[in-house]
């Protein structure tokens, strides 16, 4: 991507309280165009915290500077709760995403985020609106603090709960009747029934969870905890931690193969994916991938695994059964998270700053197509019927619908705002045959 691509994007930052734009680019401040941007739009940062971003202290100078060239600053506004320890491991993050900070400015910024205004992160209690029942899709909008269920074919929003602090990833049980949302902002993990939208229950897991998964067999959860450095393994019905195995340092996304057996998850920092064996609850092994690895996938049969390298900007193919690499290909744009066709087929990788899906044939390793999507190509599932994919666009808080068979995009559907994760059919579901 270019500079100027890039500023373009970065001009779409900040909104005031008041619902007025005010973009910040770089120390400067200029008017924005109506509200192109989904994030703009949201109402959750105070004036206050607007205030102390825009202004000239040296966190907020550093802040403007080097903290908008990847996304924009809505990303830290909606930040609301985190403290010292945290936002220290997300700097730590940004560095090794490329962020260009030495260790002084990593600690002046982190002094000056930890004491931004800051309002309640969540209300008490979960509001549900609309109609809801099983076979929807969910997003865990982080910047709207809620999740949706949309309804593919009608191609629109049917419901939504509301009421987190910021929602970041989300997954369905395999019979599709619960689904999991881990709630990084209060380091909870809420688990809803669909056909309804009760909560069922809610629990803490590591610090800071990220991914959550369910085992095929619907015997376990597995939770990826960023900055405890471990899998936590829950009863599924009790939610009772059975284990906690460590992992590479800042785990981020995990996936369980489908026989229940293995589980794969990335460390951040590590530059690694670690295997654990889910019948001894034990590490089996740690294979290098390339830096900054995000969230691993596995095929629907006990093939293979692919992650993205997301600072290299490769998707990695890792052999199930030698567990080693043996095929990588470089795509543009931040890669985040990557999904394997049931079938084994294809490997898709959401590109977060080309804004672009790109689909590589798993077998040869060599990209088949690229499809544009929207701004902030982020969180990958699979539709109910196993004819679509589904991927979300977090900064126009939508989801693309992609047709498996032609792989185009058949509609764009809107979500609440920055809808990061994306949960559709369990995972493992057979791509039918053509
Ligand atoms: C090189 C690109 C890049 C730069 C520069 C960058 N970020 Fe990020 N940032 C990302 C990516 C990619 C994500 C999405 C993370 C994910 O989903 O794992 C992200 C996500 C975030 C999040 C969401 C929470 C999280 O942990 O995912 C916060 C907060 C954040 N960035 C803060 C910052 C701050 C503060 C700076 C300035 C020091 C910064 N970023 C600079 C790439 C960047």
């Amino acid at each position: 991507m270019t500079d100027i691509v890039k500023l373009s994007r970065i001009l779409l930052g900040l909104a005031t309280a008041a619902g007025a734009l005010l973009c910040t680019s770089g120390g400067r401040t200029v008017a924005a165009e109506p509200p192109l941007n989904n994030f703009c739009r949201t109402s959750a940062p105070s004036a206050e915290r607007i205030a102390a971003v825009s202004g000239e202290a040296p966190g907020a100078l550093l802040l403007r500077q080097r903290c908008t060239v990847c996304h924009s600053l809505d990303r830290v506004l909606v930040r609301e709760v985190d403290g010292p320890e945290k936002w220290a491991r997300t700097l730590k993050k940004m560095r090794a995403y490329g962020a260009p900070l030495n260790d002084e400015e990593t600690g002046v910024l982190q002094a000056f985020l930890a004491g931004l205004p800051s309002k309640p992160a969540a209300a008490k209690d979960f509001t549900r609106a609309g109609h809801f029942r099983r076979g929807l899709v969910w997003t865990a909008n982080e910047v709207g603090r809620s999740i949706s269920g949309l309804d593919v074919q009608l191609g629109k929003e049917v419901c939504t709960i509301s009421g987190f602090a910021n929602p970041h990833n989300i997954t369905l049980s395999t019979e599709g009747a619960r689904v999991f949302v881990t709630d990084t902002g209060t380091e909870e993990v809420l688990v809803f029934g669909t056909d309804d939208g009760h909560l069922i229950g809610r629990f803490k897991a590591g610090k800071n969870p990220m991914h959550v998964f369910v085992t095929p067999n619907e015997d376990r959860l597995l939770i990826t905890n960023a900055n405890s450095n471990e899998v936590t393994v829950h009863d599924y019905g009790t939610f009772e931690v059975l284990a906690r195995l460590p992992v590479g340092d800042m785990p981020h996304g995990l996936t369980i193969t489908p026989d229940s057996r293995w589980c794969y998850a990335s460390g951040q920092l590590a530059d690694d994916v670690t295997i654990l064996d889910l019948n001894l609850l034990k590490v089996k092994g740690h294979i290098k991938v390339g830096r900054a690895p995000v969230a691993p996938a596995a095929d629907g049969r006990n093939r293979f695994v692919a992650v993205a390298a997301l600072r290299d900007g490769q998707v990695v193919k890792i052999d199930a059964v030698t567990q080693k690499v043996v095929g990588r290909v470089k795509v543009d744009g931040l890669p985040g998270q990557v999904a394997v066709s049931p079938d084994g087929y294809y490997i898709f990788s959401g590109n977060q700053v080309t804004n672009t899906l790109t689909v590589i044939d798993a077998k040869t390793m060599k990209i088949l197509k690229v499809l544009e999507v929207g701004r902030w190509a982020h969180g990958l599932g699979f539709a109910v019927n196993g004819r679509s994919l589904l991927i979300t666009n977090e900064e126009d808080s939508t989801v693309s619908v992609v047709d498996l068979h032609d792989l185009e995009i058949t509609k764009t559907i809107p979500t609440g705002l920055g809808p990061n994760g994306i949960a559709a059919a369990y995972p493992l579901i057979l791509t039918p045959h053509w």
